[in-house]
């Protein structure tokens, strides 16, 4: 039978199919890697429509997969950017070398001198950093939003940063670092569109999806216009390697891939290859990752020495955040945060006393992680911040794995006995 790419085909089915045929490579199963810096032409008559197709998009080459320098792109980079629009749902996708390299490039592509940003609030300390740190430099505005639920706040801290300048980005990251904060996506698309119909110009919504990666949320249906997500949590899904990945529509993400042409930023190509192959199983390792989370937040909420737990499945019945939860979510994540009774001393207590779950910092893979968020992702932001976004001296990261959800439950009772 021909491989057949464009069947109506399911995103589970597209991350195994999607971006590779067989009869791209001698009939080889699974593709090569292509390690190499820079392409052979056939004729400098061709180099020069290669490189007219490349630039202006026109020309007999126009269309074809041709490549110049792997900078630029490369076969490897072609197949796992097909691979990420097809299961995301968009017209296309853009992979670089990490999710802060895909962030940053967006700020870059379209933050000016004098512009504004809003973004949510608890946000990933690295972007926090991006947006506050790095882009002030740049004559970027940056105001925080903190309840993404709430259509009059969202509005009121729009306005505040319309009135210091345009608002070129809203960004939110839903669920949020590390608490799980969630934000409407739908609500803050058509606060979009009303910004763009009173002032002319409509700043682009940017979701991190990186939380629930592909396929717990669907944020191009809801209409962003960059979906970005760092490749290197659930999609790599083995704490192996860095990417990220943008997709959305056309127009943004050619621009996109250009400059990032400019800024080095690409995924080289073994990296391309492993994240190629970990979409293949990203479904059902989230699945499971999912299930096991349930059972050890469900285990973590019921104990004595915990105040509480930032767990989505938790959400209470008749909250906007459970209404915006059952909307726009297929299922809760694997990543959530719980608050000891105490701080800093009980929650090095616990940290250390775990015997299977590793204390490291990142989420989404096969194995369990711990972190105390404080002193480690959001070192680096303001401790009133921190404390706006819920996080207290007592709160401790997790990113729940695919191991046996018993031993998880076991290692957590007792590490909680020595607290
Ligand atoms: C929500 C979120 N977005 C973006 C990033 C950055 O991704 P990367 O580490 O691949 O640069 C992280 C990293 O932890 C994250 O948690």
């Amino acid at each position: 039978m021909p491989h057949d790419p464009a069947g109506p085909w399911h995103p589970e089915t597209l991350a195994i199919m999607a971006g590779y045929d067989p009869a791209m490579a001698s009939g080889a199963a699974k593709p090569p890697v292509y390690l190499t810096s820079t392409f052979v032409y056939e004729s400098a008559a061709q180099a020069r429509d290669i490189h007219e197709a490349y630039f202006r998009g026109t020309g007999p080459m126009a269309g074809q997969p041709n490549y110049i320098y792997a900078r630029l792109s490369h076969p490897n980079l072609a197949m796992l950017e097909t691979r990420l629009a097809a299961i995301d749902g968009a017209e296309r996708a853009a992979v670089f070398a990490s999710g802060m390299a895909a962030q940053s490039a967006i700020a870059f592509q379209h933050v000016r001198p004098g512009d504004s940003v809003l973004h949510c609030r608890p946000i990933y300390g690295g972007t926090d950093a991006l947006y506050n740190q790095l882009m002030p430099r740049f004559g970027a505005h940056v105001v925080q939003m903190f309840d993404g639920c709430d259509g009059e706040h969202i509005r009121a801290r729009a306005d505040l940063a319309l009135a210091q300048g345009p608002l070129a980005l809203i960004v939110i990251e839903t669920p949020a670092n590390p608490t799980a904060a969630i934000t409407d996506i739908a609500l803050v698309v058509a606060i979009a569109d009303e910004i763009g119909a009173r002032t002319g110009r409509r700043p682009l919504v940017v979701c991190d999806n990186t939380f629930l990666a592909p396929f717990a949320q669907r944020p191009i249906a809801l209409g962003v216009d960059y979906n970005m997500t760092s490749l290197t949590k659930y999609c790599g899904g083995h704490s192996d390697l860095l990417a990220g990945g943008v997709s959305g529509r056309a127009e943004l993400i050619d621009a996109l891939a250009q400059s990032r042409t400019m800024l080095g930023s690409h995924c080289d190509p073994f990296t391309c290859w492993l994240v190629l192959r970990s979409l293949e199983s990203v479904a059902v390792r989230s699945e499971r990752a999912m299930a096991n989370a349930a059972q050890v937040a469900t285990f973590l909420r019921d104990h004595a020495k915990v105040a509480g737990v930032t767990y989505l499945g938790f959400l209470p019945a008749g909250s906007p955040q459970r209404a915006v939860f059952d909307r726009q979510c297929h299922g809760a994540g694997s990543t959530f945060s719980f608050h000891l009774h105490g701080g800093q001393d009980e929650a090095f207590r616990l940290l250390d006393a775990l015997r299977l779950v590793k204390q490291a910092v990142s989420l989404g893979g096969s194995e369990t992680l711990a972190c105390h968020s404080a002193t480690t992702t959001h070192y680096n932001v303001p401790a009133a911040d921190r404390a706006a976004g819920g996080i207290t001296e007592g709160t401790i990261r997790l990113s729940v794995g695919i191991e046996h959800p018993d031993d998880l439950i076991a290692d957590f009772a007792q590490a909680l006995e020595q607290v």
